[in-house]
């Protein structure tokens, strides 16, 4: 699959597969807004039928249709012109490529013009386009022995007379680089377990960073042990595979802007450990590594984009198994902080192993930390697979996740984090209890826990990706229905635009 602008008027050009776009008129009564010349024409039965009404993500095939010059033609809804959203555009995309799968042409021209220029800023809708697109094109078929009969290659060009405009180009290439990213923490997620252990993770992390300008350096178990990481030792006693805490550094500002620190949970399986999990559905928890793959992708799209800041990403990377060296309920660990926790529940161990990464987090004078983590199945009950919840106290910084993730178009929620959920983790022979004392607000009291290895004044927010990292049933068209979403990485990368 490729993905191409196309600087010509659509009108000018043949071939076999058109998109183009419709939209509702003013009007209620009035016919649908079609651009492409002739198709009114063409459809007009279609039209008078109400099978053709413009709404939007409405889409429409028409085999053999032959309209000037085009063999096939797609047509796909916009809903009104007044209220066209970039997530309208970036899920219209997404329809336009799923249909064209459908009808085997090696090359579809898709009709961008027909989105309609009015006084919007195109460059932010080409961006979405762009990003509806390559989301929609991700298939983890790697593992398949026969590959999908139309699986053949196909060119994708996206054609608009404004293609020759820097901005409009720069935009669009945006669109498909942070995609592209997206895809590729999809990818990491998908693997299974067996293939995507720890030592994987971080040589994925290693290749995929090679000649952007991204420093990898990888820490195995000695020097792990070394470095007093008592939590992400203590989770990987019940394996026999080995940690890795991989670091990502990103230099694209002066050496002495401080910098954004991503930090994931890289929990290659979780089974729970000596507290283990119930049998059924427990093979999702080869996701567990979604916060570690989606905050490398989001450092693999900052570094691409050559964003003029400084970032990092740090991710503990561990299996969490019932091995005969594991962490038993009541055994004690040190974090790399200092701070003492009792383990009352093995199953709690996302927390544990984020515990060391945060303090190192802290220790690089970072302008802000940010987390991701599949962290608490409390996430799933609280907000389901439609929004992230993610935690801050620093009104500062919810209002820049606020923005980035209303220029994402991905759906987050605020939720609390107050004294009270701290004193619920507090243990009683070490400092803390990696189980609340406490009835409900399991997510909030697992980031009070996160929250006591962030060093002070440090503008920290934890997101809680448990209910939006993999499986959100096809909610949005261009997210898989069952496996990993790359979620909150386009997010992150509008943060660190913001940074800029
Ligand atoms: N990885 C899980 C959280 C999870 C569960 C994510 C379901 C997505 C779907 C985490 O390590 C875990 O097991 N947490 C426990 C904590 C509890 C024992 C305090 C949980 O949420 O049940
Ligand atoms: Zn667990
Ligand atoms: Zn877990």
């Amino acid at each position: 699959m490729a993905f191409h602008l196309l600087n010509k008027d659509i009108k000018s050009l043949s071939g076999s597969s058109l998109v183009t776009f419709a939209k509702t008129a003013s009007q209620k009564e009035k016919p649908p807004q079609l651009t492409f010349p002739g198709l009114a024409d063409g459809l007009a039965l279609a039209i008078e039928e109400k099978s053709l009404t413009g709404k939007a993500l409405e889409t429409s095939i028409y085999r053999e249709l032959n309209a000037n010059g085009f063999r096939h033609v797609v047509v796909v809804g916009l809903g009104s012109n007044a209220e066209l959203t970039h997530e309208i555009l970036r899920q219209a995309f997404a329809a336009a490529f799923d249909a064209t799968r459908s009808l085997q042409s090696k090359e579809v021209f898709i009709d961008f013009d027909s989105v309609g220029a009015g006084k919007r800023d195109l460059e932010s809708y080409a961006k979405a386009a762009a990003e509806g697109l390559v989301l929609a094109s991700y298939a983890f078929e790697e593992l398949k022995s026969k590959k999908k009969e139309d699986e053949k290659e196909v060119e994708f060009h996206v054609v608009s007379t404004k293609a020759k405009e820097a901005a409009f180009k720069r935009a669009f290439e945006e669109g498909l680089l942070v995609s592209q990213c997206v895809n590729f923490s999809r990818y990491l997620g998908d693997m299974p377990g067996n293939l995507m252990t720890p030592e994987v993770l971080a040589k994925k992390a290693t290749e995929a960073a090679r000649g952007t300008g991204i420093k990898v350096t990888v820490w195995d178990k000695a020097r792990i042990k070394k470095e007093k990481m008592g939590g992400l030792l203590g989770v990987s006693m019940g394996s026999d595979q080995e940690p890795r805490f991989i670091i990502m550094e990103y230099h694209g500002a002066a050496k002495n802007k401080k910098p954004l620190v991503f930090v994931g949970k890289g929990l290659t399986f979780d089974s729970g450990g000596i507290s283990i999990k119930p049998s059924a559905g427990m093979e999702e928890m080869k996701y567990d590594m979604c916060g570690g793959a989606n905050v490398i992708g989001a450092l693999l799209a900052i570094a691409k984009l050559k964003l003029k800041i400084n970032a990092m990403v740090l991710v503990s990377s561990s299996e969490n198994m019932p091995g005969p060296s594991a962490t038993k309920p009541g055994d004690i660990h040190t974090a790399r902080n200092g701070k003492t926790f009792e383990i009352n529940n093995t199953d709690a161990e996302g927390r544990l192993i984020l515990a060391d990464a945060l303090s190192y987090a802290s220790e690089q004078d970072p302008e802000l930390i940010v987390d991701a983590a599949t962290l608490t199945g409390a996430m799933v009950v609280a907000l389901g697979n439609i929004h992230t919840g993610y935690f801050t106290r620093n009104q500062d910084l919810k209002k820049k996740i606020e923005k980035a993730a209303d220029a994402s178009g991905e759906l987050v929620w605020n939720l609390p984090l107050v004294d009270h959920h701290v004193k619920d983790m507090k243990g009683t022979f070490a400092d803390l209890s990696n189980m609340s004392s406490g009835k409900g607000a399991g997510s909030a009291t697992a980031a009070a826990f996160l929250e006591q290895f962030v060093g002070e004044n440090i503008p920290w927010a934890h997101f809680d990706i448990a209910g939006t990292g993999w499986a959100t049933g096809g909610r949005v068209n261009y997210c898989p229905k069952k496996g990993a979403s790359g979620v909150m990485i386009r997010t992150f990368v509008e943060l660190a635009k913001s940074q800029v």
